[in-house]
This record gives structure tokens, sequence and C-alpha cells, in this order.
């Protein structure tokens, strides 16, 4: 099995499900005109965010990691009137990038994109009294995922739902032996996931147009009933 078969596979999919899609085509041909990195979210991963965040009924939506705006504008479109989404980028060009492709899509009132990194905004929307966020996407600079993890947990609540991508590197992230400071990253926020009381996990490993990656699911505990 290969990735050409994979690839294929995913079109098969977003030939059934998606089609085109005239914002999202645009963005996509925005992303890699500008020769910005092709690693935006494949359609049919879009549409499971879009889908993950509409199952939980979200209103308040966090992404750490823009690009040009791709994921951005599939999980934008599960939000009705008031609903609002944070999405946090480093690079002024992918902004610019981005902000256009939400005009495009007829977004961006709803979608306030901070300019800056993660770590210096995250603390910021932390004290403006943001959120919680309902679902957070974490997709930015791997080696900060513990970090971002932590933050997202700070800013949800009980029954919000947090979504990693990336957590698979074609398996690599088996190997607790790696000195990539991207797999160090991955194990690090994997072992704090799996030792926090306060939340339920898995992670799915992913085969498509992307490669060989994966996904963790990680959705906030209820709070445990008061005893009289
Ligand atoms: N979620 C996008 C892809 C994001 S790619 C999609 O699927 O469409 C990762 C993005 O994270 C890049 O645009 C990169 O510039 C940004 N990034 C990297 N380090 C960051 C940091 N420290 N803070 C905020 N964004 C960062
Ligand atoms: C990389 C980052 C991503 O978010 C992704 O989906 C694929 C690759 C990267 O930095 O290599
Ligand atoms: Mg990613």
């Amino acid at each position: 099995m290969t990735e050409a078969l994979w690839t294929s596979v995913d079109r098969y999919f977003a030939g059934l499900f998606i089609g085109a899609d005239p914002a999202l085509d645009a963005a996509m041909a925005s992303i890699s005109e500008a020769g910005l990195p092709p690693i935006s979210v494949s359609p049919n991963q879009g549409k499971l965010l879009h889908l993950m965040a509409r199952m939980c009924g979200a209103r308040k939506i966090l992404e750490i990691g823009t690009l040009g705006g791709y994921s951005t504008i599939w999980l934008a479109r599960t939000l009705s009137i008031g609903g609002k989404l944070v999405t946090l980028e480093a690079m002024p060009k992918h902004a610019d990038i981005a902000r256009s492709n939400f005009v495009r899509a007829g977004l961006s009132n709803m979608i306030d994109l901070r300019l800056g990194p993660a770590l210096e905004t995250l603390p910021k929307l932390h004290a403006e009294g943001a959120g919680p966020f309902d679902f957070v996407f974490i997709d930015a600079d791997k080696p900060s995922n513990p970090d971002y993890f932590a933050w997202a947990l700070k800013l949800s609540r009980p029954g919000s739902v947090i979504v990693i991508d990336n957590v698979v590197r074609d398996g690599r992230v088996t190997d607790a032996s790696s000195t990539a400071a991207d797999v160090q990253g991955i194990r690090r926020m994997n072992e704090m996931i799996a030792k926090e009381p306060r939340v339920s996990a898995t992670a799915m490993q992913v085969v498509g147009s992307k490669g060989y990656d994966g996904l963790a699911v990680v959705r906030v505990n209820d709070e445990l009933p008061r005893r009289a």
C-alpha cells in the first residue's frame, strides 16, 4: 500500500462527500501560489474537524496555527450567528493570506485572527477572559504542544473537545530515544494528556493525501458530582 493509493481513496471520498467548493478551493490555490508549505489539513480532514465541532454544538472555537486559513474556514462554517472563532498565527505573511481567504469565504466577521507567537497571544486571551472555548484545534509548531495543551485546558470547560493534529509523524512518535524536537514535543504532550485526570482521550492513525500521520481527540471530563 502506497501514498498514491491513499491519495486516490482520499480523492474518492472527497468527490463523494465534499465536491467542488469555491471558497475552499480558492483558499487552497492561494496557499500554494503564495509558496506556503503544503501542510493544511486535507479536505476530508477539514470536513472531519467541521463535523466534530458541529457535533459539539461549538459556539466558541480556538485554533492554534492558521497557515492560510484552510482548516479555519472548515471550522468557522460550523458557527451560527453570534459564534466566534479565534485563530493564532505567528507569521505575518500567513496571516495576510488567511485574512483574504476569510473575506472571500464570507466569514471574516466571525473570525478573530491574532498575529504573534501563540505563547504570547494565549496568555492575552486568558487575561481578556476569552473562552471557555467549546472546541480547540492545536496545529502549530509541534515542540510547543505540551504548552498548547495546557493552555487549551485552561481555556476550556467540562465537555470541551480538544483535537491535536500530527501526533504520528510517519510513526516516529513511538521512538522514545528520538532527538527530534517535534517528536519530543508530541510525546511529552501525549504523556501529559495520559496523566491528566481532568480529560479522557484517544488518538488515531491517519493515512491519505497528507501521508501517514494522525490526530488525538481529547474531551474535558464532566465535573465530579458533589457529595452532600
Ligand atoms: N491549521 C492549518 C495548518 C497550520 S500549519 C490548516 O490545516 O489549514 C502551522 C502554522 O502554525 C503555520 O502557519 C506556522 O506559521 C504557525 N506557527 C508556527 N509556530 C507558531 C507559533 N509559535 N505561534 C503561532 N503560530 C505558529
Ligand atoms: C507540518 C505541520 C503540520 O501542521 C502538518 O499538518 C504537517 C506537517 C510540519 O511542520 O512539517
Ligand atoms: Mg497539521
